[in-house]
C-alpha cells in the first residue's frame, strides 16, 4: 500500500511514503533554532511555510504521482500542540482531496517500529531516549500495547544534555557538541541515580553545572556522558534480564550517539543479545517512520475518520494501539 507520513511534533517537518516493503523518500525542512529557544507558534508558522515544498518534494523523490497515494498518515502526539496542528492538517487536505483513508500514529511508537524494521529485530527491549523522553519499552504483543518498563523520574537525557550545553556556552548548544567536547577528557565523580529500571538526571545535571567553575569543560562533559549513559545501560541490561529477552534496541535523537551505542552494543555482547539501531536519518524526527507505521495500520483496516482525527500534546505511548 503506497502511503505517506507527516511529522510535525516538534523543529522537524517530515514527510515519508512508503509501498508497505520499503523507504521510497524521507524528507524534511528543519526549523533553525536560536537562543530564544522553540516558541511553539514560530515553529508552527515555519511548518506551515515548509509544508507543500516538503511533500512535493517527497513525492518527487519515490517517483510517483500524487494520485497513486493510497493513505494518509500523521504524527497525533507527543508534540507541541501549534507544531502538530500543521502535520495534521496537511494530512486531512490530503486525505480529502485524494478520497484516501488517514490514521494518526504516536510519535513513539514511529522511532521503535522503524528501527525494528532496520534492524531486522523482532521482539526487542526498545531504549526510547530523545530530549523530552526516557523510557525502556517492550511490546504486548497480545494486548497491541508498548509497557513502560522503566523511564525518567525528570527530565529526558537530551534535554540535560542541551541544558548543559547552554550553560557551558558551547555552540552549538547541543548534546552532540558534549559529545565532541567529551574527546580527551577524563573522570569526574558526579550523581549516579538508578531505582529498578527508572533513573533521573537533574542531580547530575546539577552537579555538572555547578563544577562547571572549578573543572575543565571537557572533564565535565567526558563525566557526564558516561554517567548518563551507564545509567541508561544499567536499566536496560535490567529490563533485559528481567524480561528475558533477547534482542535489545535503542531509537530516537540521542540514538545517534556513538557513544551510546558503543556502551549499550557492550552490554549486548556480555549476554550475547543482538543489538540494533536505525541510521541516524530515521532516529532523528523523521516522516518515514509515520509513513511505516501508518501503512502497516492501515492495511490492518485500521483507519479514523476525518471529522475524528485530533492531536494529543501528551500522548503516551502505552496508550497507543499498535498493529
Ligand atoms: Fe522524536
Amino acid at each position: 500500500m503506497m502511503v505517506i507520513g507527516i511529522e510535525s511534533s516538534a523543529h522537524t517537518f517530515g514527510v515519508g511514503i512508503t509501498d508497505g516493503k520499503s523507504i521510497l523518500a524521507n524528507e524534511k525542512d528543519m526549523f533553525h533554532i536560536t537562543t530564544k529557544g522553540m516558541i511553539p507558534g514560530d515553529v508552527a508558522n515555519f511548518h506551515t511555510e515548509n509544508s507543500g515544498n516538503v511533500i512535493e518534494r517527497a513525492i518527487e523523490k519515490a517517483g510517483i504521482r500524487i494520485d497513486e497515494l493510497e493513505g494518509v498518515g500523521y504524527t497525533k502526539g507527543p508534540g507541541m500542540g501549534p507544531c502538530l496542528q500543521v502535520g495534521m492538517l496537511a494530512a486531512k487536505t490530503i486525505a480529502k482531496r485524494l478520497n484516501i483513508p488517514i490514521v494518526p500514529v504516536n510519535h513513539a511508537v514511529g522511532h521503535i517500529e522503524i528501527t525494528k524494521f532496520f534492524a531486522h529485530l523482532n521482539d526487542p527491549i526498545a531504549l526510547y531516549v530523545s530530549g523530552g523522553n526516557s523510557q525502556i519499552l517492550k511490546l504486548d504483543k497480545k494486548a497491541h500495547r508498548y509497557r513502560v518498563l522503566g523511564e525518567t523520574f525528570d527530565i529526558g537525557v537530551g534535554n540535560m544534555l542541551d541544558n548543559f550545553a547552554r550553560s557551558a556556552k558551547l555552540n552549538p548548544a547541543w548534546g552532540s557538541t558534549v559529545a565532541k567536547m567529551a574527546a580527551g577528557g577524563k573522570y569526574v565523580e558526579l550523581p549516579y541515580t538508578v531505582k529498578g529500571m527508572d533513573f533521573a538526571f537533574t542531580g547530575l545535571l546539577t552537579k555538572a553545572t555547578e563544577l562547571l567553575k572549578e573543572k575543565s569543560v571537557p572533564d565535565l562533559c567526558y563525566s557526564l556522558q558516561e554517567f548518563a549513559f551507564s545509567t541508561l545501560c544499567e536499566a536496560a541490561e535490567r529490563a533485559l534480564l528481567l524480561t528475558n529477552s533477547n534482542e535489545l534496541c535503542v531509537c530516537g535523537g540521542v540514538a545517534q550517539s556513538k557513544r551510546l551505542k558503543d556502551m549499550l552494543n557492550d552490554v549486548a555482547k556480555e549476554h550475547r543479545y543482538r543489538f540494533g539501531y536505525a541510521a541516524d536519518e530515521y532516529n532523528a524526527d523523521n516522516g518515514a517512520m509515520i509513513a511505516y507505521v501508518a501503512e502497516k495500520m492501515l492495511s490492518s483496516g485500521i483507519e479514523e475518520k476525518l471529522e475524528n482525527c485530533d492531536i494529543e500534546q501528551k500522548y503516551r505511548i502505552e496508550t497507543a494501539t499498535v498493529y
